[in-house]
């Protein structure tokens, strides 16, 4: 094995063989740091060698471990594919641990031999959270380690069915000199751990710290050598966290968890519309429920709009939380042009509550909605919910999903669905008991319809 000198972007994992300020790749600066590149031979020599004839391919039988969070199987496409490899990435503090404990206590009930290795605290430690989690019976063993080539040596020797990696950063390699959470200490771990994993079809899951920035330090680099990645996410002072999938060789990335953090560890939420309703208040103007998609499935939010004179006359202040800035810049001009009001000396704020982040264009109506709204001092009729992407003259263009929209809105009392004219028609088959489409073509008919 030649071994060599580079440097490497810590962002982005772009390599270079001089020290540079500013990373071509990601465009971050500073980001460089001198490694030692193993230049290493046959890798992958579990992998067969030979070409073979297409039609002597056996089927890819996938066994799939069932977790006992039925939310969690459906991130992973139904369960963890036996010798998968599994990335969990996420911000500090935000319950990666806590998650894979969960998993880690659920399949030793079970009676499968979980090892959860952490490099980051004590047995102790460990045995608190667990104590939270009621964590009891079964075989889960605990190691606590930083040598990955020791934490190998006794994953080989029990053998367990499920291995738990925490974290990907505070575990090093002594096969390199590099210190540990560096790109290449963290990709030398990520690529040992696949070959355990692959060679005795141990599923495992490996955890992986994100900055605070949101670039996926170390974890970003990771993601072509594992088979799923999945993201870990939710706003410190929120107690709702959304666990979705970024890749998965094995199943679709659209779907995602949402779970609620709570003093006994994290607990699926089966109703996410009721979940990010329940504080909206009632009859205030500016408020608008839009029924959205998240992954694949709807999901009913709530959009405000706060609208005040500024202080900053030759700059308003245009501040946006949970909605792209850009779109909602396009939004409010759209609505100055076609529905005559004036922005100029207006700060407006918009807000997705419960700290969700919307990025499809179906919110567009709801927006408009909540600005109107909130202008004229008027709420929303109550039980109306509205969906609708708005174009430039202020038309309003169908969406997908309409069906999931209207269904899910209907379930949650809101009887009265404001929509695209386009969707109503392919809606008309569909029997819908108790509630009202309201088609609408522009944002000018959507006002007068509903104001
Ligand atoms: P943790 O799993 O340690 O986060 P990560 O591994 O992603 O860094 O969880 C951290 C937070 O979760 C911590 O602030 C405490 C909180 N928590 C609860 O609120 N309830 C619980 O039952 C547990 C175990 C943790
Ligand atoms: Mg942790």
């Amino acid at each position: 094995m030649k071994s060599k000198s580079v440097f490497i972007c810590q962002n982005c994992g772009s390599q270079s063989p001089k020290w540079l300020g500013r990373c071509p790749g990601c465009g971050e600066w500073n980001t460089f740091v001198e490694e030692i590149e193993e230049v290493a031979g046959a890798e992958y020599s579990f992998l067969p060698s030979e070409p073979v004839l297409y039609q002597n391919i056996k089927e890819f039988k996938k066994p799939r471990a069932k977790v006992k969070i039925e939310e969690f199987n459906k991130v992973l496409g139904g369960g963890v594919v036996l010798g998968s490899v599994v990335l969990i990435g996420g911000e500090p503090g935000i319950g990666k641990s806590t998650l894979l404990l969960q998993v880690a206590r659920d399949f030793a009930v079970e009676d499968e031999k979980v090892l959860y290795v952490s490099g980051e605290e004590s047995l102790e430690q460990i045995k608190l959270r667990g104590d939270r989690l009621g964590v009891r019976d079964g075989q889960l063993y605990l190691l606590a380690e930083t040598s990955l080539e020791r934490i190998l040596a006794q994953a080989e020797k029990i053998m367990p069915h499920v291995f738990i990696l925490d974290s990907v950063q505070a575990v090093f390699s002594s096969k390199l000199s590099s210190s540990p959470g560096t790109i290449s200490q963290v990709r030398e771990v990520a690529n040992q751990v696949f070959r355990f994993a692959k060679r005795n079809q141990v599923s495992s899951f490996l955890i992986g710290h994100i900055t605070k920035e949101g670039s996926l330090a170390g974890p970003k680099s990771l993601e072509h050598m594992v088979d799923v990645v999945l993201l870990f996410e939710g706003e410190k002072d929120h107690s709702h966290r959304v666990l979705r999938a970024l890749k998965n060789r094995f199943g679709p990335v659209s779907e995602l968890a949402i779970f609620e953090m709570g003093s006994a560890g994290l607990q699926a939420i089966s109703n996410p519309s009721a979940f990010f309703l329940k504080e909206r208040p009632a009859n205030e103007a500016g408020s608008v429920v839009v029924s959205t998609i998240k992954g694949s499935r709807p999901l009913l939010i709530e959009i405000q709009a706060l609208v005040s004179s500024t202080l900053f006359a030759s700059n308003p202040r245009r501040m946006t939380v949970g909605l792209d800035h850009f779109r909602s810049s396009m939004l409010l001009t759209v609505i100055e042009k076609k529905l005559g009001y004036s922005f100029g000396g207006e700060d407006i704020y918009l807000n997705v509550a419960g700290g969700l982040t919307i990025e499809e264009p179906a919110a567009d109506l709801g927006v408009v909605l909540a600005v109107v709204s909130c202008l004229k001092n008027r709420p929303m009729p109550p039980g109306v919910a509205a969906f609708g992407e708005v174009g430039l003259s202020g038309e309003i263009r169908s969406v997908g999903q309409a069906l999931g929209r209207v269904k899910e809105a209907a379930s949650l009392g809101f009887a009265t669905v404001v929509l695209p004219q386009g969707n109503v028609a392919q809606l008309e088959k569909e029997d819908l008991p108790g509630t009202r489409l309201r088609g609408v073509k522009n944002i000018k008919q959507a006002i007068d319809l509903v104001f």
